[in-house]
């Protein structure tokens, strides 16, 4: 009799062993193996192969695929913050990854969006696997939505959701929340293991794929911020959105990180309020609100989000240091990116921060990753080690070189624009490949980290 191979599984990464051991060597995450029993992972053993009468590896001309896409290509979710990081709204047949913390309000958005698209008439089910139909019922009438003909389960076997769900017409777009709860008969491991999770995910995908239903599987987050288990399914859905925001902060931020339909830079602004979340469209006037005009270590930083500028307070507090090793403290920002402003002003401006303890934050809660808040950065540090307030009508944006050079960045009418619609009256930048008097807000160009320290100096 042939016997049942055990594998090992890392539930971290999805590594397979033959073996149990203590450390994974593909991740270096401990005691994350775990012993499964394979089987029913391959599409071989899904419903769709064995259907009768399907054609095995037909191929199509690619300009005949158009024909049922043109018709219908996106399906708005009714919510303008979420279409614009879907690219307009969800592609029928697609299959999106939503992550985030616990608590952060995932389930709240997925309802509002469910609602929102029932109410134009479209067929919208909503599984969830974590709470029962009277709380999901509660939310949604917390929310204000419970008119809406959107249809609840309470259900975590893959087969039964997807029997249902094929009943009728098939639905425009199905909420898995969450997919860590799911699972499938096909396969003997637990729920939330990781061959669980890839086998429920593949069923998914494929009934999607074949119904043109929309699908959004909910994953939860793990403490360092990857998507738990279904890393393993970031490679298999068509998107991957990540729901992000500080506990202690109000405003949400959705954020594609992958999209086979759309931009991956773009970000939806929410803000979590009593009747759930309401959407911001002018985002840098919530991050600008309660600035401190008069405190030097301020700057405002005239940043770029995807195709929507952001404007956000950036906060530097310089300190003479009692320890032999100064602190250096960041809140929204790239540590490494900050060594190295902090090195460079040293080196090309003059500012000797060797025996300071340095912090830095972005107000508001807000994570920044582009390389052009750098002057911003620069400039908050220079005010809060002299203690002259930056004029509050400026803006700053640049990256800095090494060599001390302002170096210019991308989109920079844009960021223009957004700052004097919101009352600036100067912005310091690189020098720029665009014609003076030409643009939206008079700009002073730097050529070098020195110009910036004597300006501020002068002031
Ligand atoms: P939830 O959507 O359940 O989070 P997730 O699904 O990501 O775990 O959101 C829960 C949080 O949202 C909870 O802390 C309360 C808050 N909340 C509001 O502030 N207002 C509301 O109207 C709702 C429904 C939730
Ligand atoms: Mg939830």
């Amino acid at each position: 009799m042939a016997k049942i191979q055990q594998t090992f599984v890392c539930q971290s990464c999805g590594a397979v062993y033959n073996r149990w051991r203590g450390r994974c060597e593909a991740c270096n995450g401990w005691n994350t193996i775990v012993e499964e029993t394979p089987g029913g992972t391959g599409p071989q053993s899904g419903p769709a192969a064995t259907r009768p009468g399907r054609a095995r590896g037909r191929v199509f001309p690619l300009e005949g695929l158009t024909g049922e896409a043109k018709q219908a290509p996106r399906i708005p979710s009714g919510i303008a913050e979420l279409d614009r990081v879907t690219g307009g709204g969800f592609v029928r047949g697609s299959v999106i990854l939503l992550g985030g913390d616990p608590g952060i309000g995932k389930s709240t958005l997925l309802m509002q969006a469910s609602a929102a698209m029932a109410g134009t008439g479209e067929r919208v089910a909503y599984i969830s696997g974590e709470e029962a139909v009277g709380q999901v019922r509660l939310r949604a009438e917390r929310l204000g939505l419970s008119a809406q003909p959107v249809e609840l389960a309470a259900e975590t076997n893959v087969e039964d959701i997807v029997e249902t769900l094929s009943q009728g017409r098939p639905p425009a777009l199905a909420i898995i929340d969450s997919i860590q709860t799911m699972w499938t008969e096909t396969v003997e491991s637990a729920p939330g293991t990781v061959t669980q999770v890839r086998s429920s995910a593949q069923s998914l995908i494929r009934f999607a794929k074949t119904s043109g239903t929309a699908v959004i599987l909910v994953g939860h987050v793990t403490k360092d911020g990857q998507i738990a288990g279904p890393r393993v399914v970031e490679h298999m859905v068509d998107a991957v959105a990540s729901f992000e925001g500080d506990q202690g902060h109000h405003f949400r931020i959705l954020r594609a990180v992958k999209n086979r339909f759309g931009p991956t830079d773009e970000i939806g602004v929410f803000e979590m309020t009593d009747g759930g979340l309401a959407e911001v469209p002018n985002p840098s006037a919530l991050f600008l609100a309660g600035r401190d005009h008069a405190a030097p270590g301020t700057a405002v930083f005239a940043g770029m989000e995807g195709t929507r500028p952001l404007l956000v307070e950036i906060q530097a507090l310089v300190a003479p240091s009692a320890l032999g090793m100064p602190r250096r403290a960041v809140v929204g920002w790239d540590p490494n990116r900050l060594s190295m402003v902090l090195a460079v002003l040293e080196a090309h401006g003059g500012i000797r921060l060797g025996t300071h303890d340095v912090y830095l934050n972005v107000a508001g809660g807000l994570r920044i990753s582009e390389p052009a808040a750098d002057l911003a950065v620069a400039a908050a540090l220079v005010s809060s080690l002299s203690g002259a307030v930056l004029p509050s009508e400026n803006v700053y944006f640049g990256e800095i070189g090494l060599s001390g050079a302002i170096r210019p960045v991308a989109q920079a009418t844009a960021r223009l624009k957004e700052a004097q619609k919101l009352g600036f009256g100067r912005a310091l930048t690189p020098q720029g490949r665009g014609e003076a008097g030409t643009q939206a807000l008079p700009t002073e160009a730097l050529r070098h980290i020195a110009d910036l320290v004597s300006g501020i100096a002068a002031n």
